[in-house]
């Protein structure tokens, strides 16, 4: 039988990630840890108990209570804490912004990369985020770092909100997208960034389809010499 792989998909906001991991893990039968929708909702917790995102003390205890589940239900994907379904809650684009502060804090990424390691180390799993490949798990056997350009995410994006019905500026959508990227990869802790053994995909001019292709074809390659080195 083909080894249980770690497959990591890293790379900037609105670069199909989500969308990806997603596919990727209902196609291979792995579980998708969404490790960004994580620090979404300490982020949340936070702006509801009004912990600043300088308070690290606060922080830190916030996420010592956090209890997050993900649910999958036939395509949607859930997220509770502390029992409560805050899968629409932690999308809003404020929270986005806030978020990016919040992830900056050292206390709080401790203590997510924990839970991520947790969740993911028996493998058969697909984690995205900025810092798998290179902070949460370095030895995963699978490494992406999915990329496009940065009007291209942020129309994406804008699409996306558009089409739950917030109303939002295409410009302005851009603007945030490239706020968030110098926040996610100025940061002093675990800044996004290429793993060096992670596979490039630019999807500026990709369809999800095509990119999905070529995971599998990464993966199923992955799978089979894993396995002939094991047995
Ligand atoms: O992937 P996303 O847009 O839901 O991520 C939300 C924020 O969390 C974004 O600012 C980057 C940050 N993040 C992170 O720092 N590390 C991760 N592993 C995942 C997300």
């Amino acid at each position: 039988m083909a080894k249980k792989l770690i497959v990591a998909i890293d790379g900037p906001s609105g670069a199909g990630k989500s969308t990806l991991s997603k596919a990727l893990a209902k196609k291979i039968g792995y579980t998708n840890i969404d490790t960004g929708a994580m620090y979404r909702a300490v982020a949340l917790l936070a702006r509801r108990r009004q912990i600043a995102a300088a308070d690290e003390q606060g922080l830190q205890r916030l996420c010592s209570e956090l209890r997050i589940k993900f649910v999958r239900e036939a395509d949607l994907e859930r997220v509770f804490i502390n029992g409560e379904d805050v899968s629409q809650a932690i999308r809003t684009p404020e929270l986005s912004l806030l978020t990016a502060k919040v992830a900056a804090c050292p206390a709080v990424r401790e203590a997510l990369v924990f839970l991520q390691r947790q969740m993911g180390e028996a493998g058969g799993v697909v984690l995205e985020g900025r810092d798998i490949g290179t902070v949460v798990f370095p030895q995963a056997e699978v490494k992406f770092f999915l990329s496009a350009t940065a009007e291209e995410r942020g129309r994406r994006r804008y699409e996306e909100l558009r089409g739950k019905g917030i109303d939002v500026d295409l410009q302005q959508t851009i603007a945030e997208v490239k706020e968030r990227d110098t926040a996610d990869s100025a940061r002093e802790h675990a800044p996004l960034k290429r793993a060096e053994d992670a596979i490039n995909i630019d999807s500026t001019k990709l369809s999800i389809d095509e990119v999905l292709v070529e995971m599998l074809r990464v993966i199923v390659e992955r799978e089979q010499r894993t396995t002939a080195v094991t047995e």
